[in-house]
């Protein structure tokens, strides 16, 4: 998109043009192409927090694997502080890894069970070679404490503590270097409504007294009203509408942003899967997807 760059600073992340194809070959058939992400572009400044949302399928992970540079797009780019993640050095793409940091939906898959807690949430400062045995212990707790759980927590294992304790380890972890964002794919999906808000109340909190800038992937509308200033509604890999959150509930200029708000946000069990497997170019059979992303008043745009 756009940008006054006389004025505005550096966005700390810049996703330009982003796209992901996967192709499935069949036998005496034409390949299966999917465009899991499409022309995706959006920024996020130093200390802000975007949402992205879509249904099952819209191609939210494939573009925050690209953003983490675990999966090559097959197009487009990802800048970091001004930098390309895919053209860095193996040393510098490692540094930038310790700034932008992933906490996925599952914390089990990031919390080895025979280990305690601690031993978890110390492990990314063990591999970056960060402090002494020691200072690692009191830097744990005071993570630990950063996500409102008791320092004694350091000593239990992953299948002691309740699903929203575990988010909380997974984020201690994640903020273990001082990263400057956090990727959070779905991070509350799996939790109770009760405990997904007292995530968000948490992540508020942590993106306001560390100047985190977060990026919330969710297929649940509702979640980005308070945590996120701006969002983008992914549809069938591309974003429809990305406008100030505000806007995007107050005025959707999007058809399918409006549908999304009308059914209450959550639709999670719907996937747009059916719409997603095409026959090369099959996908531009939705024209409403094709339209361009056009700023239909300042700072919100939508491809109407
Ligand atoms: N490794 C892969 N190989 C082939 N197709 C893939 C692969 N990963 C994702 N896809 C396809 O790309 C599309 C987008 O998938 P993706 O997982 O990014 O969606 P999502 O928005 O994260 O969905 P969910 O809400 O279910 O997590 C889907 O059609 C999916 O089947
Ligand atoms: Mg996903």
């Amino acid at each position: 998109m756009p940008r006054d760059s006389d004025v505005a600073p550096r966005p700390l992340l810049d996703v330009r043009r982003l796209g992901k194809q996967f192709v499935r070959r069949r036998f005496w058939r034409a390949p299966v192409v999917t465009r899991a992400v499409d022309d995706v572009s959006f920024d996020i400044a130093q200390g802000e927090s975007v949402g992205l949302v879509g249904e099952s399928g819209s191609g939210k992970t494939t573009a925050a694997r690209c953003i983490l540079g675990l999966t090559r797009p097959t197009s487009g780019d990802v800048s970091f502080a001004g930098e390309s993640i895919y053209a860095m050095s193996r040393a510098r793409l490692r540094a930038v890894r310790r700034a932008m940091q992933p906490v996925f939906q599952d914390p089990y898959s990031s919390l080895n069970p025979r280990r305690t807690v601690g031993q978890s949430v110390a492990e990314p400062l063990v591999v970056h070679g960060v402090g002494t045995a020691t200072t690692r212990d009191a830097r744990v707790a005071e993570l630990l404490d950063l996500v409102g759980l008791d320092p004694a927590y350091g000593r239990r294992r992953p299948n002691e503590l309740s699903g929203g304790q575990r988010q909380r380890i997974a984020l201690a972890r994640a903020l273990a270097l001082s990263p400057q964002l956090l990727v959070l794919d779905e991070p509350v999906s799996a939790l109770d409504t009760s405990v997904a808000a007292q995530i968000v109340n948490l992540l508020l909190r942590l993106r306001k007294d560390l100047n985190l800038a977060l990026l919330f992937i969710t297929h649940d509308l509702r979640l980005v009203r308070h945590l996120t200033t701006r969002a983008a509604v992914m549809r069938l890999g591309r974003i429809v509408e990305l406008a100030p959150t505000d806007a995007l509930f107050s005025a959707p200029r999007h058809p399918y942003t409006q549908e999304l708000l009308a059914v209450g946000g959550d639709r999670a069990q719907r996937s747009a899967e059916q719409g997603q497997d095409h026959e090369q170019g099959g996908q531009d059979a939705d024209d409403s997807g094709v339209l361009p992303l056009r700023e239909v008043v300042p700072a919100h745009w939508a491809r109407v």
